[in-house]
């Protein structure tokens, strides 16, 4: 203590607001994201009166933008799939929140039941479908927001097309 400061603090230091650093209202780290997912899936009336259920095509919508990232619902009747993709410059958080979603990758095949979140890197290539016999509804973070995502065929050729969340 400096003994020179006539300055002291007296009492719970975490009332004294503006001493302290403000808490970020948007996420920064992977963990940040990975956190924010959990408190929209957590918040089941907030998203679960916007899901679309599309038997022709896969149903998408923006939920939530920020400095730098944008959150995507997803809906997956069974049998719909993504098909081999990556994320381009983009990381991402994918947490399943309703239902069970099946994940091949590279290293193998993952089952993805409610509530379990995987986390990528700009790159990564995934193919994500619904084997079930339920529909299933996803969350998905990616930061920065998603501008493309180019499709692999099995080989790993890729090729750009618009981006479409997966
Ligand atoms: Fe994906």
């Amino acid at each position: 203590m400096n003994s020179d400061s006539d300055l002291s603090i007296a009492g719970d230091i975490l009332e004294v607001q503006h001493l302290l650093r403000p808490a970020g209202s948007h996420p920064s780290t992977v963990a940040g994201f990975a956190g924010l997912a959990r408190s929209i899936a957590a918040d089941r009336d907030r998203w679960a009166p916007l899901v679309r259920y599309d038997t022709t095509t896969r149903w998408y919508h923006r939920l939530q933008t920020g400095p730098g990232y944008e959150v995507w619902l997803l809906s997956w009747v069974p049998g719909q799939g993504s098909g081999r993709h990556d994320h381009g410059p983009s990381s991402g958080v994918l947490t399943v929140l309703e239902g069970e979603l099946t994940e091949h990758t590279a290293r193998g095949t993952h089952s993805l039941d409610s509530g379990a979140q995987r986390v990528f890197a700009p790159g990564f290539v995934h193919e994500v479908v619904n084997d079930s016999l339920e529909p299933a509804v996803s969350l998905h973070v990616y930061f920065p927001g998603l501008t493309e995502m180019p499709m692999h065929s099995a080989r790993c050729s890729a090729t750009t097309e618009d981006a479409v969340p997966a």
